[in-house]
């Protein structure tokens, strides 16, 4: 699947019917050949909006994986650098490819950090699909909770494609295959695309205690209708 070096289409079979924890365990050592990794030209633009609003001294890359977000982090903030992830798999990786004195990883569920407000920023790509709407608002507490005062919860956010396009119909299909899937089989693999909109995104930031600002990423452009593809979300704690 996906390239030569990516996994089989039966590895990420098997990966899909173990947890989320354990099929990133399995994925760890192909991930980076797939697409689930974010995309540089969508970590560079992070990189340089935030490089516009910092630069911050400790930053945080929630739900790590390989690593992508740390190496951002590394770019903008001056003092370190902490990956957290629950996969010991992807850990692995991202400590073997990002090495340096100022990066730390630290094996933790985002929705119970094992740390205190120590943070200027925080990042995450990628990962919210893995959190049920129910989940969002321990886990922006949880954000909340490391970060100091006036620090910066950060994230892009791609507009969901128009109804009846072909992206459209493929993220409805993939999202219905894991609820089928998550019906019928334990432990659940949660994993959706459409869950995680941007509405219900800023009212649980303002209910978690965040004052949140919308940032296009000018590098994604505009839809027909004017709206940006990408958005970043900066939501902040108050100082
Ligand atoms: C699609 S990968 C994204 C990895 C990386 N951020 C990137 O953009 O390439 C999702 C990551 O979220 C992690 N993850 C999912 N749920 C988590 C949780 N509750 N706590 C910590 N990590 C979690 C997975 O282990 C996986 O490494």
């Amino acid at each position: 699947m996906f390239s030569p070096e990516g996994p089989s289409l039966r590895e990420l079979a098997v990966q899909a019917l173990s947890s989320v924890e354990r099929g990133y365990d399995l994925l760890a050592p192909k991930f980076d050949h797939t697409p689930f990794r974010t995309p540089v030209a969508v970590l560079d633009a992070v990189g340089s909006a935030l490089r516009r609003v910092g630069p911050f001294d400790a930053g945080l890359d929630l739900c790590c994986g390989t690593g992508a977000g740390v190496e951002v982090l590394e770019r903008v903030c001056r003092e370190r650098v902490t990956g957290v992830d629950f996969s010991a798999g992807m850990l692995d990786v991202a400590r073997e490819r990002v090495r340096g004195p100022r990066v730390s990883w630290v094996r933790a569920d985002a929705r119970a950090l094992p740390f205190a407000p120590a943070f200027d920023l925080v990042v995450s790509f990628g990962a919210f699909g893995h959190f049920l709407p129910r989940e969002l608002p321990g886990l922006f507490a949880q954000v909340r909770s490391v970060l100091r005062p006036g620090g910066c919860f950060a994230f892009p956010l791609v507009a969901p494609p128009r109804p009846g396009s072909l992206g459209y119909w493929t993220l409805l299909g993939f999202d219905t295959v894991m609820r089928v899937r998550n019906a019928l089989r334990r432990p659940a693999f949660v994993m959706y695309y459409r869950a995680f909109r941007l509405g219900d995104v800023q009212r649980e930031l303002a209910a978690a205690g965040f004052g949140v600002e919308l940032q296009p990423l000018p590098e994604f452009g505009r839809r027909p209708d004017g709206s940006p593809r990408v958005r970043l979300v900066m939501a902040r704690r108050p100082g």
